[in-house]
């Protein structure tokens, strides 16, 4: 199933960041049902760790329940390694993510990483990004306008509302999600920064210009390691 798929690339995850990252570093980690399983699979090995950086509010407390050293973001001038799941990825390693959310914090986090390793399974990975919708987090008061200018690029666009609910879904930042339908991205480092430009966006899930690294993807022989 696919959260075997998903345990599998966690478990596999483990071993490269313990494989790679000296004893004593600080770790860079994810959100989403992945990361959550990454997150218990490092758990026994927290003394490893000097500390970690986290990307949501969810991990940092799954963080914490772990008893791992939770460190701010801004004392830290850089990581070694992030690792988080992702939505969708294309053949060059570009990733659609913000699926749960978390994208602004997750591009924060990653920006501070020298290696990035995605984790996920097969089914993430596309020929063309897009049939995922693509999240972008807003400032509020901006709604109405950024709506109509990703209208402009040829998406159907949907506030995000808490699952089962009518009530607006707001970001550990304050913010809203615009979830971005229809897009074809067959130039994700174009649109990104595009967007980007829009006032009152917040930042947007494509993870075109800080790519994936390493991708570690479960299928079913096996994980397949990808740099
Ligand atoms: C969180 O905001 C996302 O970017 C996640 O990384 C992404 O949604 C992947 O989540 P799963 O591991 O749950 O599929």
């Amino acid at each position: 199933t696919q959260d075997q798929l998903k345990a599998m690339v966690a478990e596999a995850a483990k071993d490269e960041v313990l494989k790679h990252m000296a004893p004593g570093g600080i770790l860079g980690v994810g959100t989403g049902s992945t990361a959550n399983l990454f997150i218990d699979a490092i758990a026994p090995h927290k003394s490893h760790f000097a500390g970690v950086v986290s990307s949501s509010q969810a991990s940092t407390e799954r963080l914490k329940k772990h008893g791992f050293n939770v460190l701010d973001s801004n004392s830290v001038e850089s990581l070694p390694m992030y690792v988080d799941g992702a939505d969708e990825i294309d053949p060059q390693g570009h990733m659609l993510k913000g699926g749960g959310g978390a994208l602004t914090r997750e591009k924060i986090v990653a920006h501070l990483a020298k290696t990035f390793v995605c984790i996920c399974d097969g089914s993430k990975q596309v020929a063309v990004m897009g049939q995922f919708p693509l999240p972008v987090e807003v400032i509020p008061m901006a709604t109405a306008q950024v709506t109509r200018e990703l209208e402009k690029l040829g998406g159907t666009v949907t506030l995000r509302k808490i699952k089962g609910t009518d009530q607006v879904f707001v970001t550990d930042n304050q913010a809203w999600i615009l979830d971005v339908a229809g897009l074809k991205i067959t130039n994700p480092v174009e649109l990104e920064s595009n967007i980007n430009q829009i006032p009152g966006v917040v930042c947007n899930g494509l993870f075109a210009r800080r790519k994936a690294n390493v991708l570690l993807i479960g299928e079913a022989n096996g994980v397949r390691r990808q740099t």
